[in-house]
């Protein structure tokens, strides 16, 4: 049975930088509040009529195609996380798939929030393992600065979230020692409306969507911050652990941490608790903020191209978020 491992990986931020200074024109905030609670300096938002979910997604996959040696043609597979599609459905797979002019490959959709990309990789490799496919492109890309609400009434969640892509192209190996070593996914929906965005949805009285919705703020995210951090800060560990357990691993096998960048916080807190030092963990929060499903291919991209990511290393990619779900995988690079 064949192996997994990543062949190659790529990314796209949209080219206008918002700073926390932009923001503080806007609502009332501050540079220092936001800096000071998350890390967050600067994101990215997307230009209308220049960027969509599928286009953004589309520049992250070439690069991560090319890279892999192969041509699009190549790709016997998609699969897609977002939680910010383009179209309510269908989703952002198949506009991939056109984009990339790739003719009747399946695509399949993952919504599983910051998440997104662990869970998509992990169906990945399940796919590449079982031997139906050997080159899966895994996307995670997401365009959230239309679903923020920009007044002060939204600051706690809209000087958090950015947007952009990244991709890597899951290949069929049979290298025992250069690998997808094995993922872990979770979840605990008890706590699904502690950070959400509820409508537009089926399970209302009459129309899925309504004018009371825009309103209510039923549209904005709503987020419980202190109850998504104090969680975060216990399933990151627990989650990297696990991974490590698996495989017989301890911490100080781990040669680079890519965690989701929830807040540069969160990210220092899971840091220390884990006994890692600083070269050891990356976080690129500050110029992009939290992209949920994009910020891990971006961040293990941006790594990558820096040198942090060489051949025998021992990767380990976590995430947490909405849901609650959180997942790690452990890469034998
Ligand atoms: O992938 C998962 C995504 N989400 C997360 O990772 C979020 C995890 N949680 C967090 O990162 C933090 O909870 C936040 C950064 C969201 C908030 O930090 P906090 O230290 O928990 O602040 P808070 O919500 O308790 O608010 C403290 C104060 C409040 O004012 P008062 O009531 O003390 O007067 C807020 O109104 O800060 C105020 N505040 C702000 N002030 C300036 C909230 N947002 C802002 C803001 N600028 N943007």
């Amino acid at each position: 049975m064949p192996y997994s491992k990543i062949a190659g990986l790529g990314y796209y931020v949209p080219e206008t930088v918002v700073t926390n200074q932009d923001l503080e024109k806007i609502m009332d905030t501050s540079d220092a509040w936001i800096q000071e609670r998350t890390g967050i300096r600067e994101r990215r938002f997307f230009t209308y009529g220049t960027d969509s979910i599928a286009s953004m997604a589309a520049h992250a996959s070439r690069q991560a195609i090319e890279r892999a040696g192969l041509q699009p043609g190549d790709i016997d597979f998609i699969i897609l996380a977002t939680i910010t599609s383009d179209y309510y459905f269908p989703g952002d797979g198949v506009l991939l798939q056109r984009e990339l002019g790739l003719e009747t490959i399946g695509a399949l959709d993952v919504k599983n929030q910051c998440s997104g990309f662990i869970y998509a990789l992990s169906v990945g490799d399940q796919f590449v393992r079982s031997g139906m496919y050997k080159n899966i492109l895994v996307v995670g890309a997401e365009i959230q600065s239309t679903f923020l609400d920009k007044s002060t009434e939204g600051r706690n969640v809209a000087v958090i979230f950015g947007d952009g892509a990244g991709a890597v192209v899951l290949q069929a190996t049979d290298s025992e020692d250069h690998r997808i070593l094995s993922t872990h996914l979770h979840a605990d929906g008890r706590y699904a409306e502690d950070l959400y965005v509820k409508g537009p949805g089926g399970s209302r009285p009459d129309r899925w969507f309504a004018p009371d919705m825009l309103e209510n703020g039923d549209m904005e995210v709503k987020m419980n911050g202190s109850a998504v951090f104090k969680h975060a800060i216990q399933r990151f560990p627990e989650v990297i652990q696990e991974a490590l357990d698996a495989n017989g691993y301890t911490t100080s096998d781990i040669s680079l941490l890519v965690p989701h960048q929830a807040n540069l916080r969160i990210s220092e807190y899971v840091r220390q608790k884990m006994g890692l030092s600083e070269d050891k963990v990356v976080n690129n929060i500050q110029h992009y903020g939290n992209t949920t499903a994009a910020s891990i291919p971006i961040a293990l991209t941006e790594a990558w191209e820096a040198g942090r990511v060489q051949p025998g290393d021992l990767i380990c990619l976590a995430a947490f978020g909405s849901g609650f779900t959180w997942a790690s995988a452990l890469i034998r690079w």
